[in-house]
């Protein structure tokens, strides 16, 4: 059995991507920046896209993962279409290369535990493409996130004609899922969803409402059938409100000030002084407001810079293997709680016709 293969330390990490479109092309182009990587070559079933990517980057490239390609490859970025990932990871694994798999990880959970399983067996890192954990907006606010209490993610979007063969719940939903897995660290005790297909033949809108074990609420909102991109996130802790927008990088926390006493305030003289002075001056007067600093590093960046580090020392990567199940374990409940509704939607028209 082919064992994972890592570079000697003086030795560049040698990567392949596999599928250049619209991601994969930047993969390909934020390798060939980073010091210690190396692009060995690009590859795509597409042989006039491949030589578009390899032309403008000056590298090989390939129509297939030939055995000839795979021969001192240490790690390679899988981004083709959401239903190929285990048969394209699984090839890479076998011949001992370690993957970056593009969210979601796979189709379905059952592919997403066989390729773990793989990755286990042959001793490669698996990382999973959960980039919003290397957005600057989401690491600026992290340090201030103790113990969320309830949390609210909108992610919509304007219809795209890729990805189209994955639910909204795991082309976009599965970013705030990740994040408030990461943030929350609980079981979850209960989850409701809704959602319909309008454009295409899977849902693009989705709702769900999730309660965990250890009392944090989070809900989200997902659509791709929007005529304006926004991507938000508001996080409650129980002194604190951190309001991110991915869209506009932006980040604000609101605390309260230290040795804040509810006790000791008379609301009724504030409500009367808030006719004359209005809201905001009092509001200050209890809460701190602070915009967070937001650094403008590229995500893709920070992320394939974290998978190469994950390679050369066989550290755990930051999002793992396991993280891209759980997420696709929420997004299948979420995914069958739709079903259900909307089964449950159909019996009562068709009881009241
Ligand atoms: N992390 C993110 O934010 C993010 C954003 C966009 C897409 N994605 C994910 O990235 C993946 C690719 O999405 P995309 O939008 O770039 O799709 P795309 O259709 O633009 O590109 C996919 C490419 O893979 C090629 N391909 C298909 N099967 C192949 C195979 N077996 N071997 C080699 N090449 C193959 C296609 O020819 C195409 O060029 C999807 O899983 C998607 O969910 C993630």
């Amino acid at each position: 059995m082919q064992r994972a293969r890592r570079p000697a330390p003086s030795e560049p990490v040698k990567v392949l991507v596999v599928g250049v479109g619209h991601l994969g092309k930047q993969h390909a182009r934020v390798y060939r920046e980073l010091d210690g990587a190396r692009l060995v070559a690009v590859v795509d079933t597409d042989l006039e896209k491949s030589k578009a990517v390899a032309t403008n980057l000056d590298v090989p490239f390939s129509h297939e993962l030939t055995p000839a390609l795979l021969e001192g490859v240490h790690a390679a970025s899988v981004v083709t279409p959401t239903p190929t990932h285990l048969q394209v990871a699984s090839t890479l694994v076998e011949a001992g290369v370690s993957v970056l798999v593009e969210k979601p990880m796979t189709s379905t959970l059952a592919e997403a535990r066989e390729l773990l399983d793989v990755a286990r067996e042959h001793g490669v890192t698996l990382q999973v493409g959960h980039i919003e954990r290397f957005n600057p907006v989401v690491l600026a606010a992290l340090p201030y996130i103790q113990d969320p209490v309830f949390i609210e993610c909108d992610r919509i979007h304007p219809f795209s004609f890729r990805s189209v063969e994955t639910s909204v719940v795991l082309d976009l939903m599965i970013h705030d899922i990740d994040i408030v897995l990461n943030l929350v660290s609980s079981p979850v005790a209960n989850l409701d969803a809704v959602g319909t297909r309008v454009l295409s033949g899977t849902e693009d809108l989705a709702n769900a409402r999730i309660t965990f074990e250890n009392g944090c609420t989070a809900v989200f909102k997902s659509s791709r059938v929007a005529i304006q991109k926004s991507r938000k996130m508001r996080i409650f802790c129980p002194s604190s409100y951190t309001s991110l927008d991915y869209v506009a990088k932006t980040g604000m926390r609101i605390s309260l000030k230290e040795g804040y006493d509810r006790e000791k305030i008379d609301f009724k003289r504030m409500a009367t002084l808030e006719e004359s002075q209005g809201a905001y001056p009092l509001f200050t007067q209890y809460f701190n407001i602070e915009q967070l600093p937001i650094s403008s590093e590229e995500p893709l960046r920070g992320e394939l810079q974290a998978f190469l580090l994950a390679v050369r020392t066989a550290q755990e990567p930051v999002v793992t293997g396991e993280h891209g199940v759980q997420a696709i374990d929420i997004a299948t409940r979420i995914l069958d709680q739709i079903q259900q509704s909307q089964e449950a939607f159909l019996r009562r028209r068709h009881e009241r016709r």
